[in-house]
């Protein structure tokens, strides 16, 4: 299929040469062009340009097996990718929510019995067919936000049976979903209640055998740990993640959100694709990470939902850091994959400019995928993963603008949606 998309008001992040991720100052540049247009072909962004330029060639085409959109007032942006979702799960958890306004915080409600192990008593029971339908649901609701790429981690299941019953499920929504999706083996998301004082041979069962059955059936891209406090310890998180990376799986790890953990450094010793949460980051972390290739990542939708303190993302980027920001679409802390409202939230909550904004969850996302040679810009040879948004005066209204569905047309793999 071959798509125009003719008389763009601003065609927002383009590139003519492939960045893979943007820092520092650089993530205050947006290149856009104004009045462009968008040339698709068999799924991939074949040619972009001003109007003026559209070549003869595509003027005949057009005039036959081409779709014609015509997007006058409207802006072209490439489709969020969203690089932290755990968004299979059983069950919606507003009871916990109501606890949460009632005072009781994250951590208490974790040592209660509800939180993760909540979902992952009820992960035991329910069907395979259910946790995909419901999963399929959601990626497209967020698909209908924007979001064309998404990472999906297992780490409601805490059993063998139950984190591989998982990661199959999104195995299945990589291969019927539109969506572009990576997937993360979490087996240490929680301690599960048997192993409430033996911890390490919990730590024990995850190296020995769930790693090695994750990759024998190649179920997972990557392999994350809530290296945190009350949760996995350094030492822990030391011991999966090398034992993972005999797999070749490169870990995004949850840290520092509860404390500085340590997480941070530990995942900088494994080469981490992504650091995650990063509420607690100080110098040191900060240091760590400017000698790394770790993307830090925050997740602004779990700080609000929880109320917690925010990372400090404006002090990082300003230390010449680059910053993704993800949804962490899950039933206990972000109840939302809404990509649009974490791009909000990046300027109303961490001080970004639009520009930031829309680096940290187009690009630099995508590199947090291991995905951004093929997604997260307007380049030529990338993936077609596009939306078009309603009509607005400029794109620094899309963050502005809070609250409302501001994309229109939704376009993957080079295929309207
Ligand atoms: O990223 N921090 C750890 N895990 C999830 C929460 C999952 C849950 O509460 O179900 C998070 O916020
Ligand atoms: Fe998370």
């Amino acid at each position: 299929m071959k798509i125009l998309i003719k008389n763009i008001k601003e065609l927002i992040q383009t590139e003519h040469t492939i960045r893979l991720k943007v820092s520092g100052k650089d993530m205050a540049k947006l290149n856009t062009e104004k009045n462009a247009f968008l040339f698709i072909d068999d799924g991939i962004i074949a040619d972009f340009g001003k109007m003026e330029e559209i070549k003869a060639s595509l003027k005949v085409q057009s005039a036959g097996d081409l779709f014609e959109i015509d997007a006058s007032g409207k802006m072209v942006f490439p489709s969020f990718c969203d690089s932290h979702t755990h968004l299979v799960y059983p069950e919606s958890r507003e009871i916990e929510y109501i606890d949460k306004i009632k005072g009781l915080s994250y951590e208490e409600i974790a040592k209660r019995g509800g939180g993760i192990l909540n979902s992952a008593r009820k992960m035991q029971d329910i069907s395979e067919e259910e946790l995909f339908d419901a999963a399929m649901g959601r990626l497209n609701e967020i698909m209908a936000y924007g979001t064309g790429a998404v990472e999906i981690k297992s780490g409601y299941g805490l059993t063998t049976e139950s984190e591989l019953k998982m990661l199959r499920v999104i195995k299945r929504l990589k291969e019927k979903s539109p969506l572009t999706i990576v997937s993360t083996f979490l087996g240490a998301h929680a301690i599960p209640s048997e192993f409430k004082s033996k911890q390490e041979d919990y730590v024990d069962l995850i190296i020995n055998e769930m790693i090695p059955q994750v990759a024998a059936e190649e179920l997972a891209d990557y392999i994350d740990v809530f290296c945190d406090r009350g949760f996995f310890t350094v030492d822990d998180t030391d011991r999966i993640l090398n034992a993972g990376m005999k797999y070749g799986l490169r870990p995004k790890i949850h840290a520092n959100e509860l404390d500085f953990s340590g997480g941070i450094q530990v995942g900088i010793k494994y080469n981490a694709l992504s650091v995650d949460h990063l509420e607690f980051t100080g110098k040191e972390e900060i240091e760590a990470l400017l000698g790394s290739d770790t993307m830090p990542t925050v997740l602004p939708g779990a700080a609000f939902f929880l109320n917690m303190k925010y990372a400090p993302a404006r002090e990082m980027i300003d230390a010449g850091l680059p910053i993704a920001m993800a949804s962490d679409f899950n039933p206990g802390s972000s109840p939302s994959g809404n990509m649009q409202l974490i791009l909000s939230m990046a300027s109303i909550l961490y001080r970004l400019t639009p520009e930031e904004g829309i680096n940290a969850t187009t690009i630099n996302t995508a590199f947090a995928m291991g995905l951004s040679e093929e997604l997260g810009s307007i380049a030529i040879g990338k993936k077609a993963n596009v939306f078009i948004s309603s009509r607005m005066p400029g794109y620094a209204f899309m963050p502005y603008y809070y609250g409302t569905n501001k994309v229109e047309q939704v376009i993957l793999n080079g295929k309207l949606q």
